[in-house]
């Protein structure tokens, strides 16, 4: 039986990582998990757990609100520990973030596999901490996880050809979970009542990228955007806490009030019903596609250029004017027809196939 590693630790990487856990343990692959401990609120962390029933956490390393050197330094050195003493045949890792990196880090040094789950994005903006960690973790990995033929197609062209790794286009984990939870949210969520909502009458946004969060005049601008917007229509904004630090930090001017962190329940009920979703996020661009909603991308480029191409998400950056003429354009134009762009909802059990039979 092989020994399947997981490090995982912020928000999107349960989502991606439950999908996954659900096909592996329907394998002959034993599965490890390691939560590096980056998010750690309950309702950034345990709700998904719980929610989606996603096995506890072998181990918990507790690394986080460090900066990005001492945090991915910390991971790297506990991370390191665990592996010697599991002696796993792989890491599994998923997307960009500081976990990623690390794991991928220390599994390579220590000659074991490393799967890297969403690899081959890019946003061609070095100045993101995620494409720094996507790029490196790419590099070092043997098995490429990509989720669209765009992925495939950004490591051909970095010469991938000539490195010795597995690169496969298996689809999007993170459509796998969507679809899977999304008859479920139906009964499970609680967000409705709670705020008072009706379907079509609100917009949903998200905003935590650090690009937005520590340029004080994006921030602004784009909670100026959300305050005029709601004059028109309802804004629900589920605020992230990078995000509320910097609101008590700079005295930032919201007219409406936030409301927390929701579980996935939530957010996939909020994104079916809302008129029309606005973020920085990256897995919510492409939720906002799977559950046929516009989407206003408040930053200047994507990792999900297929969107784009297909006329439903909008690059708006932090442009008050852009943003407001942008979500005034789309409002009530009728979402075209979906092509599938993130594969069949089967990519997790492509992922686990792989590591079972492809590989000595
Ligand atoms: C991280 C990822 C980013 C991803 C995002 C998903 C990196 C470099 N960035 O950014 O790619 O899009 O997660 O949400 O890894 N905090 C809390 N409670 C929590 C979690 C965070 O208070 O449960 C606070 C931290 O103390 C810190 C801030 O939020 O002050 C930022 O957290 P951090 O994990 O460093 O980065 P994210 O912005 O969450
Ligand atoms: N999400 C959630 N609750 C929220 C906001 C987001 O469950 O209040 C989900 C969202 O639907 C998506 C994932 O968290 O599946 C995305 O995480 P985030 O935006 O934090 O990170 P990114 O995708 O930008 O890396």
């Amino acid at each position: 039986m092989k020994k399947i590693l997981t490090i995982l630790g912020a928000r999107p990487q349960f989502i991606k990582a439950a999908a996954v856990s659900r096909a592996i343990s329907k394998s002959s692959l034993k599965e490890v998990i390691v939560h590096t401990g980056q998010h750690f609120d309950k309702n950034m962390s345990d709700i998904f757990f719980d929610q989606m029933e996603i096995p506890r956490p072998d181990y918990n390393l507790d690394n986080h609100s460090l900066s990005h050197g001492a945090m991915t330094g910390r991971m790297l050195e506990e991370i390191e520990k665990v592996m010697q003493k599991e002696q796993p045949e792989a890491v599994m890792i998923y997307g960009d973030t500081n976990s990623t990196i690390a794991g991928a880090l220390a599994a390579r040094k220590l000659q074991i596999k490393v799967a890297h789950v969403e690899a081959g994005l890019r946003s061609f903006n070095m100045a993101m901490p995620e494409e720094v960690n996507r790029i490196l973790t790419d590099r070092i990995s043997d098995f490429l996880f990509c989720p669209t033929q765009t992925a495939i197609d950004n490591l051909q062209n970095e010469g991938y050809e000539h490195i010795d790794c597995h690169i496969e286009n298996v689809g999007d984990v993170m459509y796998d979970a969507a679809m899977f939870y999304s008859k479920k949210s139906e009964a499970k969520a609680e967000v409705y009542p709670r705020l008072n909502l009706e379907p079509g009458k609100y917009v949903l946004a998200t905003v935590h990228r650090q690009e937005n969060t520590d340029d004080k005049n994006r921030i602004k601008s784009i909670f100026e955007a959300l305050n005029a917007i709601n004059k028109q229509k309802r804004v629900v904004l589920p605020l992230h806490p990078r995000t509320r630090k910097i609101i008590e930090q700079n005295s930032l001017q919201l007219d409406f009030e936030p409301i927390d962190p929701v579980g996935y329940f939530d957010i996939i009920q909020l994104m079916k019903n809302a008129a029309l979703v606005m973020t920085d996020s990256g897995g919510m661009q492409k939720e906002a596609y799977f559950f046929n909603k516009f989407c206003l991308t408040l930053r200047d480029e994507t990792e999900w250029v297929e969107l784009v191409h297909n006329g439903v998400n909008s690059l708006v950056g932090a442009d008050k004017n852009r943003i407001i003429n942008k979500f005034n354009q789309k409002l009530n134009l009728k979402f075209p027809s979906s092509v599938q762009l993130y594969g069949d909802g089967k990519a997790s059990e492509k992922i686990v196939q792989i590591l079972e039979t492809d590989w000595p």
